[in-house]
């Protein structure tokens, strides 16, 4: 299957894109879900206004699709500031990284996504802009070399990672507020996906809004593509309303089972089972085995399958749960059950 066929990809086509910004919240009393985040956000920018000062750096990691690009376009439209977002590997050399920040004005915020894929250079650069809000540049070669200071425009600088522990100690240090992102519970994928069918004019029965909320792995990127393919379904086969029948058919055909695994997630706990009798087995084995990238399957797929209790990660590799063997319908010894 393409990437972008996959449900749980972070790549959206541009009709998409273009939904998905139209369904993002603006405010944060907009927002759902992250509860600890926001509460706390609430106040430092509250407390940064009150100072006129620009609000601390802020950090984000957690899974992808959890809203952390929606949350700094909010922290932007909440401090009534420009946002400008840009991602880690996209700033190549250090004189992209100045480009940008020069280009900043006070109190702005800069989003850096993919923070952890910064090269070491542009890295080295960013320290000094965050903490002195200052740029030291290199002049001229060899000896008669010499570095100026350039002043910048006061700014936060909000970066986002899939992985902290990726981020270099002297960068993750000078975030003033570092948040985790958690999956979303069932009740509030519920509510997203209710204001996502008033936004889009859908409509659709409670019973249908729960089942795509299950099935969602705690994902509102997930829920809202999920909604949007049911609709399709349900303009083409159904009666325009949708109900459990075409939710079910739709979600079939996408191969998404009832706990919200699609194709991969089960690729790999079967491949662990049948080559590897179920782990320990190491993450490149796992990556190799499948022909998939270690990055994708430990940035995308593990984080659902050990939060819904699939797959435990131990000292020596990747586990499958009893739980696995029990919903692809396996014995323990890996051999299918007789359901009756
Ligand atoms: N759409 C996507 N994520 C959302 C969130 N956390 N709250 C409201 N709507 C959303």
């Amino acid at each position: 299957m393409e990437a972008n066929d996959r449900i749980t990809a972070s790549n959206l086509n541009e009709e998409e894109e273009g939904l998905e910004l139209s369904l993002r919240p603006k405010r944060l009393k907009e927002y759902i879900g992250q509860k600890s985040i926001t509460e706390n956000l609430k106040v430092f920018i509250e407390a940064a206004q009150m100072r006129k000062e620009p609000l601390d750096h802020v950090l984000f990691y957690g899974p992808p699709g959890l809203g952390k690009t929606t949350l700094a376009g909010i922290i932007a439209n909440e401090l009534d500031v420009d946002l400008r977002i840009t991602s880690g590997p996209a700033i190549e050399r250090a004189g992209d990284l100045a480009a940008i920040l020069t280009n900043l004005n006070t109190n702005d915020v800069l989003f850096i996504d993919e923070i952890h894929r910064l090269n070491r250079s542009v890295e080295e650069v960013l320290y000094s802009a965050m903490e002195d809000y200052a740029l030291d540049i290199i002049i001229g070669k060899g000896p008669s070399a010499r570095s100026i200071r350039l002043d910048l425009s006061k700014f936060t600088l909000i970066g986002a990672t899939t992985r902290a522990g990726s981020l270099s100690a002297p960068l993750r240090d000078r975030f003033g507020v570092v948040s985790k992102f958690e999956m979303y519970s069932i009740e509030e994928l519920k509510e997203i996906i209710k204001r996502s069918s008033e936004i889009l004019d859908i409509l659709i029965d409670k019973d249908s809004m729960t089942e795509i909320a299950k099935r969602s792995r705690g994902t509102p990127r997930v829920a809202n593509r999920l909604l949007r393919r049911v609709r399709d379904f349900s303009q083409v086969r159904g009666s325009g309303i949708i109900d459990m029948m075409i939710t079910k058919e739709t979600l079939q055909s996408l191969g998404i089972d009832e706990e919200g695994l699609e194709g991969l997630d089960r690729t790999i706990l079967k491949t662990i089972i049948d080559r590897f009798k179920g782990g320990p087995v190491g993450i490149d084995t796992i990556a190799a085995a499948i022909g998939e990238e270690r990055i994708t399957i430990e940035d995308v797929y593990e984080p659902y399958l050990i939060q819904s209790g699939f797959l435990h990660r131990t000292q020596k590799g990747r586990v499958v749960s009893d739980l696995a063997y029990k919903h692809l319908g396996l014995g323990t010894s890996g051999e299918e059950q007789l359901i009756l």
